[in-house]
């Protein structure tokens, strides 16, 4: 049965108290998940180690915001798997939008990482996503399918099911506009679609397929409780620990 993920994506903010006292307030409320949920908090590198010594309950795990392509060497500002490894970090972003836009990352360079991410026995959060303009001109489906194809496609069946992908229109992320819940399913039904497509469908079924943009405590639920909506990545309202604490709470 695939995982029902909450997974805070914390961005660069926060000052290491302020993140530990995020941290806290949020694993204190000791929210407790069943066997087929999990939390992951996205945090800034230089919190990881800290994070990680705090993150002590089960189905509780710290995530990287990001990683290289390669595995150590003359990269200078870079952190590698071997490094996320070595502070036992199970979870790593990839892709995300703000990657993709500001620092240019492709599908190309997206499939490098996940090889050597995957290597590593480290789950990658995927993210794909469309920009507005795509979006308008409704051809949202063949560019995330895209995405998807060249970062995803040469991966086995087994391997592929490692994967956690998380769906990000960018027209949604920090605007305040959700999409509806009815458009986040629509999306998610059709990766899953393509996923059959190339996998079949019993690993189609495996994937957890998570949904982000402005998600908060008051459309977690509803968002959530959509057939191909596994969980969601979440920004903004991961910065407040009663919203974060709905938001886990919303996992079906
Ligand atoms: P948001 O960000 O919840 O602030 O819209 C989501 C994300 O970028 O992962």
């Amino acid at each position: 049965m695939r995982k029902q993920i909450a997974a805070a994506n914390w961005k660069m903010n926060l000052t290491v108290d302020k993140a530990e006292t995020l941290l806290n307030d949020i694993l204190s409320a000791n929210v407790t998940l069943h066997e087929d949920q999990l939390a992951v908090f996205a945090v800034p590198s230089p919190y990881l180690q800290m994070a990680q010594q705090k993150t002590t309950a089960e189905d509780y795990f710290i995530a990287a915001q990001n990683c290289y392509s390669k595995k150590s060497g003359a990269f200078t500002g870079e952190v590698s798997v071997e490094m996320l490894q070595s502070l036992n970090i199970k979870y790593v972003v990839l892709g995300h939008s703000e990657r993709r836009e500001i620092f240019l990352e492709s599908n190309a360079f997206l499939a490098e990482k996940l090889n050597l991410v995957l290597e590593y026995n480290i789950t990658p959060i995927f993210c794909c996503g469309e920009p507005l303009s795509i979006r308008e001109a409704q051809t949202q489906n063949d560019y995330v399918a895209k995405q998807l194809e060249e970062s995803l496609f040469h991966f086995s069946a087994d391997d592929v099911q490692k994967i956690v992908i998380a769906y990000e229109p960018i027209w949604a992320i920090g605007t305040g506009k959700t999409a509806t819940s009815e458009q986040a399913q629509e999306m998610h039904a059709y990766l899953r679609k393509v996923l059959t497509g190339k996998y079949g469908r019993d690993v189609a079924e495996n994937i957890s397929i998570l949904y982000g943009g402005s998600v908060k405590a008051s459309n977690a639920k509803e968002i959530f409780s959509q057939q191909d909506v596994d969980g969601g990545l979440v920004g903004g309202a991961s910065l407040i620990a009663d919203e974060f604490i709905t938001i886990i709470k919303s996992l079906k």
